[in-house]
């Protein structure tokens, strides 16, 4: 299995030679490369099986770096680094024309982001380049937020893991593009649109043009685990699925029809955020147990809990 580690020099190294790291962050891991590589780059795409129209988000240790890869920051996004970098906040921008197309799909905006993770924020600031990083999972599959789970299924794919313990944020950055002086929400993430809300006045919503949307990672279908999910009112859905082997994602309370065994609690006392950090990881869980079908519930549609709710949707059959 891939080596799992601490070692900065080490991570270092591989990405200076062109080679693919697993990052921790606050969110999910992420798979790294050198961004301005496009050869190493390419090696992500590769390793994920991600169709190449779906650009990457860069990664720099501040926003000084995140402006020198755009042509225009605008107050607005100044405004969102002041408040939110380090963090969950990912910001689309006009490309500076050092940023490779195949970082971009093409798109003459750059997705950029400074993490909110002590060890990777020392090996950004001791890399003279920033790290394109999708999520370390197989493209389609549930993100990862334990390096145990990046080995598990990137395995000889990736060079090395950096070891930052578990993400505890637990879903992806919130996604805005700034345009002119608008702030559009292309994906709902760790940062709540309500924050974000307080703190540029207004969002607008980006239309979800079909098959082109503007953040590609939109589509459907994604973070969907290897069994059947299936969304909505757990005792309703266990009414209709009771002859099969159920397994449960509940938001506080268990199914008292289904053994605990087959079931996972994303948080007993109702809190958003632990129901976030523990999303994922349930629902691998869940896939590994020996059940024929996930039946979820969805979680109070506020804060970080639409984060939530729309990778549950997601993962979900429709
Ligand atoms: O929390 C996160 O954002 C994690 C960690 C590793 O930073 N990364 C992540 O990357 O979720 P990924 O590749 O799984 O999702 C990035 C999303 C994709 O939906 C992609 O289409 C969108 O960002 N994106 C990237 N560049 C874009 C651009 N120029 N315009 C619009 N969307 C963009
Ligand atoms: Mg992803």
């Amino acid at each position: 299995m891939t080596k799992i580690g601490k070692d900065l020099a080490l991570a270092k190294q591989l990405l200076q030679s062109g080679q693919l790291v697993a990052i921790p962050t606050e969110t999910v891991y992420g798979l790294a490369a050198n961004g301005l590589n496009p050869e190493a780059v390419a090696r992500i795409f590769e390793a994920k099986n991600r169709p190449s129209f779906n650009p990457l988000i860069l990664h720099v240790a501040d926003t000084a770096h995140a402006r020198a890869l755009t042509s225009n920051f605008p107050p607005k996004a100044q405004l969102l680094a002041d408040t939110f970098w380090p963090g969950p906040l990912t910001i689309v921008l006009p490309r500076h024309a050092s940023v490779p197309d195949i970082v971009t799909g093409g798109l003459e905006t750059v997705a950029l982001r400074v993490p909110a993770h002590s060890l990777t924020l020392e090996l950004l600031r001791s890399l003279p380049f920033p790290l394109a990083a999708p999520s370390a999972n197989p493209s389609g599959y549930i993100s990862p937020t334990q390096p145990l789970h990046v080995a598990e299924q990137l395995n000889d794919k990736v060079a090395y893991i950096l070891d930052g313990g578990a993400s505890s944020v637990g879903v992806e950055s919130t996604i805005v593009m700034v345009k002119d002086d608008e702030v559009y929400l292309l994906r709902q993430g760790g940062i709540s649109e309500e924050t974000l809300m307080a703190v540029v006045g207004h969002i607008a919503h980006a239309p979800d043009a079909h098959n082109q949307p503007l953040a590609p990672g939109m589509l459907l279908n994604h973070y969907a685990p290897g069994k059947r999910v299936l969304l909505g009112n757990l005792s309703l859905l266990y009414g209709q699925h009771y002859h099969e082997r159920v397994g449960v994602l509940a938001f506080k309370e268990p199914l008292p029809e289904v053994p605990l065994a087959q079931q996972r609690i994303l948080s007993p006392k109702g809190d958003l955020a632990e129901a976030a950090a523990n999303v994922f990881a349930y629902l691998r869980e869940l896939d590994k147990l020996d059940i024929d079908l996930i039946i979820a519930e969805p979680v109070p549609h506020n804060g970080i809990g639409r984060a939530v709710n729309d990778r549950l949707q997601r993962a979900s059959e429709k």
